[in-house]
């Protein structure tokens, strides 16, 4: 079923909390409903807003939000040791979570409390403590816009990279991600390497599945803010992947400086840890702000306009340029 909105008030759509507009906002259910919202043309300007987490309205927007509302989660095939399970775009990514866990399925523990819904998770190939969707992604069900025909992709052709996928680049405008297929695994696979995660899980009573998710859970509670306490879009920034010339040059001056192994032979730095060493965790510029346990991540601190998280994020990059060398890409969408 279709729900529509006009010159409707984003401000409860997007983590951001910002006080943008749409012309037009159509919640969507089933295929038949994008068929039918498309029969009488297609609008000049249109996207998709999912749950809103990774998006920053700079202007209201004159054309068509369409939001994936369907909450389906089937499990399509099973043997002794995996389960594949289909999920629609519009299903809670923690829901997910949560459901596997629940079935004592492993593979996507790791990835606990990550706001945002099911069918924006291979558009920015979701992570966290050591995992991506991708690892567990088989295939994406696509609505085509200008042929109006379904299609699958296999995850070998979804160009998953860090953060990075065909729906951000190619595909971007032409589709739009109905649900995903991903297999889950019936044998314990604790992937404990990152950072606290082992120690938080042994304080819990040692590695269960539902320990590893309380684990993440609460390392997530204690670093990044809520945002339905305070606007924001988890990870302003992407972690900039540089050269290893560049990388041993910072760590002559830096020894202490956060780097990992990246693709390509190239050396991957965190971002929150070059702006925090450039003193600006817990900066404050009027309503916006970066966040005081987590440089990475700017806030609104309430009735912030998209423009101010911009001018902050300019200043962010500038002073991390000057100090470092080193340039910061939001990860975040600017609209
Ligand atoms: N660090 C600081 N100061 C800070 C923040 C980080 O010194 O203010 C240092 C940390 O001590 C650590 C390093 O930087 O040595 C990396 O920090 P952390 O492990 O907290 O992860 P991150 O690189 O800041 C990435 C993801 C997060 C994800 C975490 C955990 C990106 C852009 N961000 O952050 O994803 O939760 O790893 O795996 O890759 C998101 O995308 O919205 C997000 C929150």
């Amino acid at each position: 079923m279709i729900r529509e909105f006009y010159h409707i008030d984003l401000r409860n759509r997007n983590s951001f909390r910002v006080a943008q507009r749409a012309t037009r906002l159509v919640e969507f259910e089933t295929i038949e409903d994008l068929r039918l919202f498309f029969a009488s043309g297609i609008p000049e300007h249109w996207m998709v807003l999912s749950g809103g987490n990774n998006i920053l309205f700079t202007e209201d927007y004159d054309g068509v939000l369409l939001t994936p509302i369907s909450q389906n989660i089937n499990i399509i095939e099973e043997d002794n040791s995996t389960v594949a399970v289909r999920i629609d775009a519009g299903v809670e990514w923690d829901n997910l979570v949560a459901w596997a866990v629940s079935r004592d399925l492993w593979g996507i523990e790791n990835l606990s409390l990550i706001p945002g819904k099911v069918g924006a998770a291979p558009v920015q190939n979701i992570g966290a403590y050591g995992c991506e969707v991708a690892q567990v992604i088989e295939r994406v069900h696509l609505f085509d816009v200008q042929s109006q025909r379904t299609c699958t992709l296999d995850a070998a052709h979804c160009g998953f990279g860090y953060r990075e996928s065909v729906f951000k680049q190619l595909l971007k405008g032409r589709v739009i991600i109905t649900g995903i297929d991903i297999r889950l695994s019936r044998t314990p696979n604790p992937r404990l390497g990152y950072g606290d995660i082992e120690r938080e899980v042994e304080k819990l009573g040692g590695v269960t599945l539902q320990n590893i998710r309380e684990a993440i859970c609460s390392i997530r509670r204690s670093k990044l803010p809520d945002p339905n306490v305070l606007g924001n879009a988890g990870s302003f920034f992407k972690n900039p992947v540089v050269d290893t010339t560049v990388a041993e040059r910072l760590l002559t001056d830096f020894p202490d400086m956060p780097h990992y192994p990246a693709a390509n032979g190239q050396v991957k730095l965190a971002a929150g840890w070059l702006i925090d060493r450039c003193g600006l965790k817990g900066f404050r510029d009027g309503q916006v702000g970066v966040h005081e346990r987590q440089a990475l991540v700017l806030v609104n601190f309430g009735g912030a306009s998209g423009g101010e998280v911009i001018a902050l994020a300019r200043k962010i990059q500038s002073c991390v340029h000057n100090k470092f060398g080193v340039e910061i890409a939001a990860e975040v969408n600017i609209l």
